[in-house]
């Protein structure tokens, strides 16, 4: 069976039922990739058009979101994977998207030597890859490489995702479009919640909503997968804010989720206090505050000293010492009741953070919208 029939099969029906099976699975994947990549760039191109179609052929058979082969083992592999693989196949997940990102286009480009000798189209790997060298004007002036580079909310989040999935953490995933029942009322958000109000949240019709946060996803993944758990849950968001510098209607959340025996408030302290030590720097201290959200209790919002500062106060802190990171608590037992856990035998903590707000401060970006606009001068800095 080669990868393509591979990746569009579960790991149940390949007959994959354990950690061993599913590194020797990836470690072929990856094998795949490296050689494609290697085969490429041996070859070249014999132009700079050629070379960003071949580039992007490649790109896309491995990386494209619809279809991609990465896209299919996150469909077929890392999704249904059981709890017992789960940890597993995401931690392979992540060093196979981590070793994939050389095929990214830009990097592709730049590996790839332009020269007229290229290899004849029939050999080379890629279907769409058909090359006929043309005749070089070489009077002419070099063309400018159009390199295209990650986008910075997606590079924040997978710096986040990086930390956690280092602390044993997977990633999982739920709908942007969701019921009433997991938005509001199995996450203990009363009728009369002010959230609930259609000023607030965007409805496509009386039972059904576009999330405004990540935290339905923890009940889903409790009734999926039970205690204990310890997942991320990256995704868009989407409120009925008007747009300003720190306000969009569509964002990125990221949410955290552990649940376990014997969890205790102090290791939802540790965690963040590493995180923020992990993203900001050694130096950082991180300061929890009560506040109240109807899916916690007791629940918090964190903040960290600043970084450019060091707490003395200047323009990315506002003058304060503190940066808000995030909000935070212990999960309400009525909550992991609903999730279909007994609250008298696991308990556990979770946050929510604004990707976005996120790698605003990280580096120091005034507005929001500057992310969503598509200014390739704003958006180059980061490449
Ligand atoms: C929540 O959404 C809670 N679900 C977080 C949570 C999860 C608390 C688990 C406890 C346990 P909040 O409404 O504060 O909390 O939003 C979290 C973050 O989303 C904010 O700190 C902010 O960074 C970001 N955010 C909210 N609205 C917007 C917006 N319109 N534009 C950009 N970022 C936003």
């Amino acid at each position: 069976m080669n990868i393509e029939e591979k990746v569009r099969k579960t790991l149940a029906e390949l007959g994959v039922n354990g950690a061993q099976g599913v590194e020797s699975l990836f470690a072929e994947l990856q094998k795949s990739a490296e050689a494609e990549r290697a085969q490429l760039i041996a070859r070249g191109a014999p132009n700079q058009a050629q070379a960003e179609k071949l580039g992007k052929a490649l790109r896309d058979r491995w990386l494209a979101r619809n279809g991609g082969l990465l896209s299919q083992v996150d469909e077929y592999w890392l999704k249904p994977a059981g709890k017992d693989l789960k940890p597993a196949v995401g931690r392979q997940f992540n060093e196979l998207r981590r070793f994939t990102g050389e095929l990214e286009f830009d990097r592709l480009i730049q590996a790839l030597p332009l020269h007229k000798e290229a290899c004849p189209p029939t050999e080379l790997p890629l279907a769409s890859a058909a090359v006929r060298p043309a005749p070089r004007d070489l009077t002419l002036p070099g063309l400018r490489r159009p390199l295209g580079s990650i986008h910075p909310v997606t590079r924040m989040q997978r710096e986040i995702e990086d930390i956690f999935l280092r602390l044993g953490f997977w990633i999982e995933s739920g709908p942007e479009i969701e019921s009433i029942y997991y938005h509001f009322d199995a996450l203990n958000i009363p009728e009369s919640h002010p959230s609930r109000d259609d000023w607030d949240t965007f409805y496509v019709d009386s039972k059904t909503v576009l999330r405004a946060h990540t935290s339905p996803v923890q009940i889903r993944a409790m009734e999926k997968y039970g205690a204990p758990l310890y997942i991320i849950i990256p995704g868009k968001c989407y409120r009925h804010d008007n747009p300003d510098s720190t306000h969009s209607p569509m964002f990125h959340q990221i949410e955290g989720l552990a649940i376990d025996k014997d969890i205790t408030f102090a290791d939802l302290k540790g965690t963040l206090d590493f995180f923020a030590k992990m993203l900001f720097g050694e130096k950082v201290r991180t300061r929890f505050q009560p506040s109240f959200f109807p899916f916690t209790e007791p629940s918090g919002e964190v903040a960290v000293s600043c970084f450019v500062c060091d707490g003395q106060g200047c323009r990315v802190c506002k003058q304060s010492g503190w940066i808000e990171l995030m909000g935070c608590g212990m999960v309400h037992p009525q909550v992991l009741r609903n999730g279909g856990i007994d609250p008298d035998k696991y308990c556990g903590w979770a946050f929510g953070l604004g990707v976005d707000r996120f790698a605003m401060v990280k580096h120091d970006i005034n507005d929001i919208q500057l992310f969503f606009q598509g200014d390739v001068r704003f958006l180059e800095q980061f490449g």
